[in-house]
């Protein structure tokens, strides 16, 4: 959908200790590559886990839109039939991304190198994305790209007849682009090369492989440079999607901040590309044991288990860990707030062209909950005021930004006041299930 339905505020307040098992739902960015690398290839490739989020059933949608047969069967439990790489066919209509950032920019990539047409459109969100950064590499594989000023959607591209492998450095550490790229020489003869200087989320890698296209990564010292060999022949896969750490930093953070809390969530995904706040968490002095570790569907996963200590500290996180935690910020720095102490969140510019300015909506929403806070283009400062010294009692913005409104409603799980927040709808896009689970566990977030 493109539009935005009705807001639906939500209002959170602190009451009893979090106690339970929280199951959350499968990792978005392991979905959304499920999905379209199942399209990509020959046979039915059969999805376990897959998140039913609007984002991955926009993506969904879009697979269905370009030839591929994709099929619900049971509750995360989804077939793709693929029509092969080079075989999209070209959609009758526009492709409707919703919000999900993700979604076009890897299926842009996906269609770039075919030659056939397809047009792009999102939410009011995604709508004011860059999507130049995609739109720049597919560009030198000969395809063309015609959107709004800035680089914006709606857009059209046009996809190359005869595409050409390319080399390209990313501008900046994004998975995203990575991706795109890597997609897009799928269908280019010969070998196209990606140098990263940060690593990134390596689920594309790491998926392409499973799929059976021809793809290393060599660590240098200019960066990653992985090279994927062209027009490979993508056999259909089984893909158990692992739990999705950014959506079990929910939790794992609310029972971090509500007294008295000691919560198990399982199988929550280790891959180091992804795993950064709970190296940082631990450093503020967290208490999580990652207990039973072991191997689910290609990916490092463990068992979190959470307790409550009060006793959390302020910290810097390294401007080197930034990709691997890219999405957890917004709830890092609730956290930070309730830590004793300054957090120091530097090299974090790629939050401004998220879901929304995440800096800013962070910046913004604290301040009205009585944080003090600094900011600069690439840096976010919290000043902590441990945990019971959060005042809350506002109503934050959310800005069509999902994880804006999960981190506002943890963090009124642990203010003095209850912490509002002007609309709870964008949930949807990552964990449906959100609501239903953190009632489970005792929080008291509802409905206003
Ligand atoms: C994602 C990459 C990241 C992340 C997004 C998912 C992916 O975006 O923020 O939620 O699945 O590749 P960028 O590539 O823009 O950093």
């Amino acid at each position: 959908m493109s539009g935005h339905g009705e807001p639906i505020p939500m209002t959170s307040r602190k009451g009893a200790a979090l106690k339970g098992v929280a199951e959350v739902p499968g990792d978005k960015s392991i979905s959304h590559r499920a999905l379209i690398l199942g399209a990509l290839s020959v046979g039915e490739t059969q999805v376990t886990g897959l998140l039913e989020g609007q984002d991955v059933l926009d993506t969904a949608k879009a697979m269905r839109a370009f030839g591929a047969e994709v099929t619900r069967h049971a509750a995360g439990i989804w077939s793709v039939n693929g029509v092969g790489v080079g075989g999209f066919a070209e959609p009758t209509n526009v492709i409707d991304c919703g919000n999900s950032g993700t979604g076009v920019r890897l299926i842009m990539g996906c269609m770039a190198t075919t030659a056939i047409t397809a047009t792009f459109t999102g939410d009011a969100s995604l709508n004011k994305r860059p999507m130049g950064r995609v739109t720049d590499p597919l560009a030198l594989f000969g395809a063309r790209a015609y959107g709004r000023q800035g680089g914006r959607l709606p857009m059209t591209i046009v996809g190359a007849e005869f595409p050409v492998p390319v080399t390209y450095t990313t501008p900046m550490p994004s998975a995203q682009v990575k991706s795109a790229v890597l997609l897009a020489g799928l269908n280019a003869p010969g070998q196209t090369v990606v140098i990263e200087k940060e690593a990134t989320r390596d689920h594309s890698e790491r998926m392409l492989a499973g799929f059976g296209a021809k793809i290393t990564t060599e660590v240098t010292p200019e960066g990653r440079v992985i090279t994927l060999t062209g027009q490979p022949e993508l056999r259909a896969q089984r893909v158990a999607v692992p739990r999705d750490p950014s959506s079990a930093a929910f939790p794992v953070c609310a029972a971090l901040l509500a007294e008295g809390s000691d919560i198990l969530v399982p199988g929550v995904s280790q891959n180091p590309t992804r795993n950064g706040l709970f190296t940082t968490l631990v450093e503020m002095g967290a208490d999580i044991t990652f207990e039973n570790p072991r191997t689910e569907g290609g990916e490092p996963v463990a068992d979190l288990r959470v307790r409550y200590t009060g006793d959390l500290k302020g910290i810097e996180v390294p401007t080197e860990r930034a990709a691997s935690m890219i999405d957890e910020y917004p709830v890092l720095s609730v956290v930070a707030a309730c830590a004793t102490g300054t957090t120091v969140m530097r090299g974090v510019k790629e939050l401004r062209v998220k879901e929304s300015d995440r800096i800013d909506a962070m910046a913004r929403g604290l301040e009205a909950c009585g944080v003090t806070i600094e900011e600069d283009l690439d840096t976010l400062i919290v000043h902590g005021l441990g945990a019971a010294g959060v005042p809350g009692g506002a109503t934050c913005a959310t800005h069509i930004d999902h994880r804006i409104a999960m981190s506002f409603l943890v963090l009124g799980l642990a203010s003095q006041k209850p912490v509002s927040v002007d609309d709870g709808s964008p949930i949807a896009t990552s964990f449906p299930i959100f609501e239903g689970l953190m009632a489970g566990l005792g929080a008291e977030i509802a409905r206003d």
